[in-house]
């Protein structure tokens, strides 16, 4: 395959590349560890032993009561359906979650609704935030889970997951909680016991470990009704066989992310303030879309009045500097954000929106290189 022409990657986002750590540790089970752990002879109890070993090292990493608190799934949006429809549909209880979720989240409450379930979906305030309260007040007899996540994927904003916890904890007590910490695993340390969550979703690819593969931290006593059916891997939790070189390389990551997170969180805000300084400078009437105390340190998210986000991401890409609008973990259909409209902007505000998000790759200077790129753009299109 050609290599691609993209001198800047600005897209941590919407994917990670792979880490070293983590495609080595998966080669092996790419080829000669080729087993189904779900056997019983030498070649399935070597993928057996590398699933449980995966296992105890996620749910170490998590502070996880229980290795057998993670379930591996299929991804960020098979945890997600699984987090948020798994305790609905056991309990028959319905569902409280916010306006900007992604949409493995939303789409699922929808068809929940759809199954008539209760579903209540909260709005946020300006800067995107939910306010714990009002998930507290929206929380009734019914309600068998709150889902809210941990930060979200297009502004970087991050949500008072603990408060929103202990606020829905106390008008119901025994109500179940999810976030989705896709977005901030890599940059936050991120512990069942700080987000005070029940269930939590995280997916490999956006901290460095392969695509297709992810987990949902779930404790055993919660009752979860399967969203796939089959063999009864993962306890009758998740059928289906598992991604055992996929999982090696999660876990890899994971652990490699945990460990470079300090590195990590030093070199992308020397990126990204200096981004936003070389833009607000040579480009004044720039408006980012948050304060950065809100956001993930990896996350600028900014509209330049009377440009149009699908054009400069066209210069840009011509540029070879990847960046996304919106969301980028959909089918790439250019749709209007549903978090900006959540959050009060309007379809020229929201449809004129840019995220640059680094990651492990960027380097300090790539702010500086970054901010070049979109003012070189900026100035031809004013
Ligand atoms: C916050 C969030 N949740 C869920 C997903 C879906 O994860 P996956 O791509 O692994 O299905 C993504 C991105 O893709 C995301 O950013």
């Amino acid at each position: 395959m050609a290599p691609v022409n993209t001198t800047l990657y600005l897209d941590h986002a919407a994917t990670t590349p792979l880490r070293p750590e983590a495609r080595d540790a998966m080669a092996p089970f790419l080829e000669a560890a080729f087993g189904n752990p779900s056997g019983i002879h030498a070649v399935s109890r070597e993928a057996k032993a590398a699933l449980e070993d995966g296992r105890e090292r996620a749910a170490a990493l998590l502070g996880a009561a229980h290795p057998l608190d993670v379930v591996f799934t299929g991804g960020g949006t098979e945890s997600d359906n699984l987090g948020v429809a798994g305790p609905s549909l056991a309990s028959g209880g319905g569902v409280v979650t916010s306006a900007v979720e992604h949409e493995a989240v939303l789409e699922t409450a929808a068809f929940l609704g759809r199954l008539g379930k209760s579903v209540t979906v909260v709005g946020v305030d300006a800067n995107g935030v939910v306010d714990p309260a009002e998930v507290a007040s929206a929380v009734g007899p019914d309600t068998a889970v709150v889902s809210v996540m941990t930060a979200n994927n297009e502004t970087g904003v991050r949500q008072p997951i603990a408060a929103i916890s202990a606020a829905a904890r106390e008008a119901r007590p025994g109500v179940l909680i999810h976030t989705d910490a896709v977005q901030a695993f890599v940059s936050e340390e991120t512990t069942i016991g700080s987000l005070g969550a029940d269930l939590v979703t995280l997916a490999s690819h956006k901290f460095g470990g392969p695509k297709g593969v992810g987990l949902l931290h779930v404790r055993r006593d919660i009752h979860l009704e399967p969203v796939l059916h089959g063999g009864g891997q993962e306890i009758g939790r998740r059928s289906g066989t598992h991604n055992v070189a996929g999982i090696v390389g999660m876990v890899t990551a994971m652990e490699a992310a945990a460990k470079d997170r300090d590195r990590f969180r030093t070199d992308v805000l020397v990126a990204r303030d200096t981004f936003e300084a070389r833009l607000s400078a040579a480009a004044p009437e720039v408006i980012f879309t948050t304060p950065v105390e809100q956001r993930l340190i990896q996350h600028s998210h900014f509209r330049v009045p009377g440009v149009d986000a699908e054009t400069l991401l066209i210069r840009l890409d011509g540029l070879g500097v990847a960046a996304a609008a919106g969301s980028a973990c959909h089918s790439g259909a250019a749709e209007v954000s549903h978090v900006l409209l959540a959050m009060g902007l309007d379809q020229k505000a929201a449809g004129s929106s840019i995220r640059v998000s680094f990651g492990w790759t960027s380097r300090p200077g790539d702010g500086e290189a970054a901010a070049a790129a979109v003012v070189e753009c900026v100035e031809a299109l004013r």
